[in-house]
């Protein structure tokens, strides 16, 4: 075969077994930190009476072109089709929308006003990957929907957010906040936003360029040198918010100085999402200048959603897993390991073998953790694992002891052992743990 179709069948072969671009496996290594972000998100759920909900990871492209917006990335250029029958399918970029529709679906207004809903789960974008940016990635999400549109339920979406990070143990936790108004003020703010950017369209960076016409608030929030240059002199959403959304706003910030929650006022701060008013949150730890998470009030997606004119006043956060466990490790914050054995079965022989597994699903019911190598046969080898595993305890379990239907208990820091009758076995293990 000609060296370079060779090197090229030799490329492919070696791709069969890497992971596509931008995603990744959660390894062993890494799961304590996973096990932790999830345990810690579900006590705080719990505590503050959120109920778990799990949507689909398919959903129609059009809910999140209504929804997300049109001339957001997301929607513009980041969003994976799937390609099967008909349906224009796509996995979900993010999972506010989705809670939503489900929420409508299924009527879930009669669960209390308002319904509070979590969940956790993969999003899927078709970003350039770097650090902190997948393609797959990972939320922890809060979502407060339906009631009333209460500045309280915005201050408790913030702070259930800090406390979550703050749980972690995470420190340097920075709140970000502004609110971008609504439908009576954010226009007449949008113009002036424009007409001040149309006089250096010349200097705005290609992205910038589009966004005029398209999106003119994330202007604000362009990273690009001569952007944010003119950013300092463009006219803010603050200075123009009607008076609702300004006493709105005061709201939400006497209800966090009530629980004394210190945060930075970012009149820059708008957000990728179009599904925003009034208040818009975004969480950062101080050294790394990567947003953990964002959210905010979300009163028209309801509306845009179902294409009905509905009442759903909403507000909400999530959090980016990975980006939550990237900080932690920055700042040696540990995860939660699986529990460790205190017991290793060592059995020897084909009827010790046998009876292993059922021996086992007793000390399951009394909630004792046994871990085993049934696949190995000689001692020695079962006793180096037990050793290297750390447990307290080794039970052994040869052809003597089937017959004479008892168990060896070894203590494995002294050596001594102690041979118990089978039935007394699991009562014998609970004394001595
Ligand atoms: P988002 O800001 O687009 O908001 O995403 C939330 C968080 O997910 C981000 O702050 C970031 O930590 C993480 N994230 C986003 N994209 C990536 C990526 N490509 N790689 C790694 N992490 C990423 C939302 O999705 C809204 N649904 C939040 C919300 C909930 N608003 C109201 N309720």
């Amino acid at each position: 075969m000609p060296r370079k179709k060779k090197d090229s069948k030799e490329k492919k072969e070696s791709q069969l077994i890497q992971s596509a671009k931008g995603v990744r496996d959660l390894l062993p290594e890494e799961q304590p930190w996973w096990r932790r972000v999830r345990e810690v998100s579900e006590e705080i759920a719990d505590f503050y009476n959120f109920h778990r909900i799990d949507t689909p990871i398919l959903e129609r492209a059009e809910l999140f072109e209504r929804g997300v917006g049109a001339g957001t990335d997301i929607v513009e250029k980041e969003m994976y089709f799937v390609k099967a029958g008909k349906d224009r399918l796509v996995l979900r970029p993010e999972g506010t929308a989705p809670t939503l529709r489900a929420y409508l679906e299924h009527g879930l207004s009669s669960m209390g006003q308002p319904v509070k809903l979590y969940y956790t789960g993969s999003m899927f974008r078709h970003e350039q990957p770097q650090a902190g940016r997948y393609r797959e990635h990972h939320q922890v999400g809060f979502e407060i929907l339906g009631g009333e549109p209460d500045p309280l339920y915005d201050a408790q979406a913030i702070l259930i957010g800090l406390r979550l990070l703050e749980s972690l143990r995470l420190k340097k936790l920075v709140v970000r906040l502004n609110s971008i108004g609504c439908r009576t003020c954010r226009p007449p703010y949008r113009k002036k936003l424009v007409d001040y950017y149309r006089r250096f369209e010349g200097k705005l960076c290609k992205d910038c360029k589009r966004r005029i016409n398209a999106n003119p608030l994330r202007l604000l929030d362009c990273k690009n040198e001569d952007c944010v240059a003119l950013k300092a002199r463009a006219p803010i959403m603050m200075d123009h918010l009607c008076s609702s959304c300004r006493n709105h706003f005061k709201g939400v910030l006497e209800y966090l100085d009530e629980v004394t929650l210190s945060y930075t006022l970012d009149p820059y701060l708008v957000r990728g999402l179009d599904y925003y008013n009034r208040t818009v949150v975004e969480f950062y730890v101080e050294d790394l200048n990567i947003a953990l998470g964002g959210g905010g009030r979300y009163d028209y997606l309801g509306e845009l959603v179902s294409g009905r004119r509905t009442d759903l006043p909403a507000v909400g956060f999530s959090l980016g897993m990975e980006r939550i466990i990237e900080a932690m490790k920055g700042q040696a914050v540990g995860g939660r390991g699986r529990s460790k054995p205190r017991v290793f079965l060592i059995q020897i022989g084909a009827e010790a073998k046998r009876k292993a597994l059922s021996l086992i699903e007793k000390f399951r019911e009394a909630n004792i953790k046994v871990i085993e190598s049934l696949g190995r046969g000689s001692l020695k080898a079962q006793l180096r694992i037990a050793d290297r595993e750390g447990v307290d305890l080794a039970l052994l379990f040869g052809q003597r002891e089937v017959f004479e239907g008892t168990v060896i208990i070894r203590d494995m820091k002294n050596g001594s052992q102690e041979t118990v009758p089978l039935e007394k076995i699991v009562d014998e293990m609970k004394r001595r743990l």
